[in-house]
């Protein structure tokens, strides 16, 4: 007895038809998984979809901190280190000076004058000789700063010591301009002035 044949498939049989082969199950999990990782990406990269774009910085406060302030904002900023650096060694950071040796800068007349005319002339030039500051005798010198600081650092200082809030002062501030007009009115001058000459002037000339 001969078993009986089982017929071979045709390679036509074995072969699928065009259209037919269902998509291989990896290539769904791989679009989830990149559908996933976009969501996470916009969610990590996409600043919470706010109107506001901040990039390069990190926040949007830090992008606001950099947004130029006003004049006078700037002066007082870059007073603070003029301060620092050559007015704090004498008035003290605290602004209230040494007694009997350096005098306050705080409530005093001459900082909170209407005008700069004074301050500004004995921050350039010096001044020496009896002074009375907030009613207490002072005789001492100050040194000149004519020609160490440059107009702008002149009036951030200035708009410093006249704006310091924490020193319970607050007037006006002074423009650079304010202060290249006086040096100019008073480029011939070499010596400090008398405490007493500054008050024959006009502190808004
Ligand atoms: C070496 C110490 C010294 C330094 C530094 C110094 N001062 Fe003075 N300052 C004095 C003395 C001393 C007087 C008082 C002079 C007098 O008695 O005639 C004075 C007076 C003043 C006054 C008028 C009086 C008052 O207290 O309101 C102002 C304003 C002032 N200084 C501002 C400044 C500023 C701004 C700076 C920095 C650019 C500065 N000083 C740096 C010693 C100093």
């Amino acid at each position: 007895m001969s078993a009986p044949k089982t017929k071979a498939p045709t390679v036509a049989e074995l072969e699928p038809t065009a259209g037919s082969a269902p998509a291989p199950v990896w290539l769904f999990v791989l679009l989830g998984l990149l559908g996933f990782w976009g969501m996470l990406y916009l969610d990590e990269q996409g600043g919470g979809f706010q109107a506001n774009v901040y990039r390069p910085h990190s926040s949007l406060a830090e992008l606001q901190a950099m947004v130029p302030k006003s004049e006078g904002d700037v002066l007082f900023a870059n007073g603070r280190q003029v301060y620092g650096v050559y007015c704090s060694v004498c008035h003290q950071p605290t602004g209230q000076g040494l007694a009997n040796q350096f005098p306050p800068l705080t409530a005093s007349d001459w900082v909170l004058a209407d005008g700069p005319g004074r301050l500004a002339r004995l921050v350039l030039n010096g001044v020496q000789g009896p002074m009375l500051v907030n009613g207490q005798p002072y005789n001492g010198a100050m040194p000149p700063w004519r020609d160490l600081l440059t107009d702008e650092q002149i009036a951030s200082v200035l708009t410093y010591i006249r704006q310091n809030q924490s020193w319970g002062n607050s007037a006006s501030a002074v423009t650079p301009a304010q202060i290249q007009a006086i040096r100019e009115k008073t480029a011939s001058r070499a010596s400090a002035w008398s405490p007493a000459e500054l008050l024959q002037i006009p502190v808004t000339e």
